[in-house]
């Protein structure tokens, strides 16, 4: 098990960085080209292990991805040409995969399996299992061990017989849920009748944009969408798509400059989409030092580079429909409270407790071993931010990669080195993480 040894900054970090590309749309992109017809161009791919998921998944189907030097050549097979799996799908440490196979994989007229580690095993699927079978779905799981009439990997998925088809759907989310969504609108694509979700208030929106480019009969409303493929020839045009750099692995490192006296980091290509940026608005409204700049878009999607330096720090209020548009970031931002005067309260945030860890139970120790005052509460985090130096650490990640570079950014505001141990799962969406801090100027060494 490889574990980290970060030393505190003594030196400011500096430099112009980019990230991986982001892994939301990396997934989708893969995906649908696979449905398209003719040969997708994915540019710009510079994906950790979740992604890569999601392209062995599709090549297990029959789909040629090949990955060559930050470009993915998918061909696509179209709509109805995936091919039985020989084998069980192994999702690997990736939820997006595993839910948004789910919605591909109940319309097909053939048989698979999908499991996933130790942690994804252990994560709820019966909300999209359950709106999947209201439409006709058939899919067997294992019962949860805590959560009754909840059901987790491995997961059966066993196909619609010759003639038979998907319903129509209408579905109400009691969480927002880009996965939940996704897999619904991906299993609506084959369905006779309309998709229709909505969701508390507008999760991650890759899906809509991207099927909307690729001119899927779809309207949205706010946090409501509607697919309706009456009339639709169900032919997708293969693309050529430029990746947008990783609004949550980008966090991290604006983060770290907040932290470190004296730095001046850039980091370039940011998607910027709205639902995305939660993180970069509360981390304004706690005064820290960011400019967003925006350069254009890509694959339909804004971006920026993102201008970070040290500033001082408040405590914020952080919930409601800001949860979903920041769900990823709400470890790194408690790096930001751990380091801000005052109080910071985080709510509405109970998902937290099904990522790939319990989010809110993994911080609250790793806080407290850097020192900081932090109170747990069913939703969510009281964080006491701390102005003297942190207390040097030793902190296990519990296998979350976002709780391991939490962990690593905190540590670079300690009196003393700290030791992050079990981090091989940062490899899941940010390989380069190290490297990267490194290069900005950190110190951190490397053990096995
Ligand atoms: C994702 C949606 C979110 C997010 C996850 C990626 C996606 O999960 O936490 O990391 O790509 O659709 P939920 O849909 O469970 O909120």
């Amino acid at each position: 098990m490889t574990s980290l040894i970060v030393h505190p900054s003594t030196r400011p970090l500096t430099g112009s960085v980019p990230v991986p590309s982001d892994k939301s749309i990396g997934h989708r992109a893969l995906m649908l080209s696979a449905l398209c017809h003719g040969k997708s161009r994915i540019r710009g791919f510079a994906a950790g292990d979740d992604n890569h998921r999601t392209a062995a998944a599709l090549r297990a189907m029959g789909v040629s991805v090949e990955v060559s030097h930050r470009e993915v050549i998918v061909v696509g097979a179209g709509l109805f040409g995936l091919r039985p799996p020989q084998a069980a799908i192994d999702c690997g440490n990736s939820g997006t995969t595993l839910r948004l196979l789910l919605g591909l994989l109940a319309p097909q007229p053939f048989r698979s399996t999908l499991v996933g580690d130790a942690s994804l095993s252990m994560r709820p699927m019966m909300r999209v299992v359950s709106p999947l079978r209201r439409r006709g779905a058939r899919i067997d799981g294992k019962p949860h061990a805590s959560r009754a009439h909840d059901l987790v990997a491995p997961l059966d998925v066993l196909g619609l017989p010759e003639g038979e088809y998907l319903g129509a759907l209408e579905h109400e989310g009691e969480v927002a849920s880009a996965q939940v969504k996704s897999a619904l609108l991906l299993s609506g694509l084959y369905a006779h009748g309309p998709t229709y979700v909505r969701e508390p208030t507008l999760s991650r929106d890759h899906t809509e944009r991207m099927l909307l480019s690729l001119g899927v009969p779809l309207e949205t409303m706010g946090p409501i969408v509607r697919l309706d493929p009456a009339g639709w020839n169900a032919q997708m045009p293969a693309f050529d798509l430029e990746l947008p750099g990783d609004a949550s692995a980008a966090a991290f490192l604006i983060a770290a400059a907040q932290l470190v006296p004296g730095s001046r980091v850039t980091v370039r290509g940011v998607g910027t989409n709205p639902t995305r940026t939660g993180f970069l608005e509360v981390s304004r409204d706690m005064g820290a030092g960011l400019v967003v700049e925006p350069r254009g878009e890509r694959g339909g999607e804004p971006v920026a580079d993102l201008h970070a330096w040290p500033a001082p720090l408040r405590a914020a209020r952080v919930g409601g429909e800001l949860v979903p548009r920041a769900v990823d970031e709400l470890p790194v931002l408690c790096a930001l409270a751990a380091r801000a005067y005052g109080q910071t309260r985080i709510s509405d945030a109970a998902e937290l407790r099904v990522k790939e860890s319990d989010r809110l139970a993994t911080m609250a120790v790793v806080l407290r071993a850097f020192g900081v005052g932090c109170e747990e509460l069913p939703d969510g985090l009281v964080i006491e931010g701390r102005t003297e130096p942190l207390l040097p650490a030793r902190v296990a990640s519990r296998g979350d990669h976002r709780v391991a570079m939490t962990a690593a950014v905190l540590a670079l505001a300690g009196s003393g080195p700290s030791t992050i141990e079990d981090v091989d799962c940062i490899a899941t969406s940010f390989p380069r993480f190290v490297g990267t801090l490194r290069a900005l100027g950190a110190r951190i060494d490397v053990a096995h």
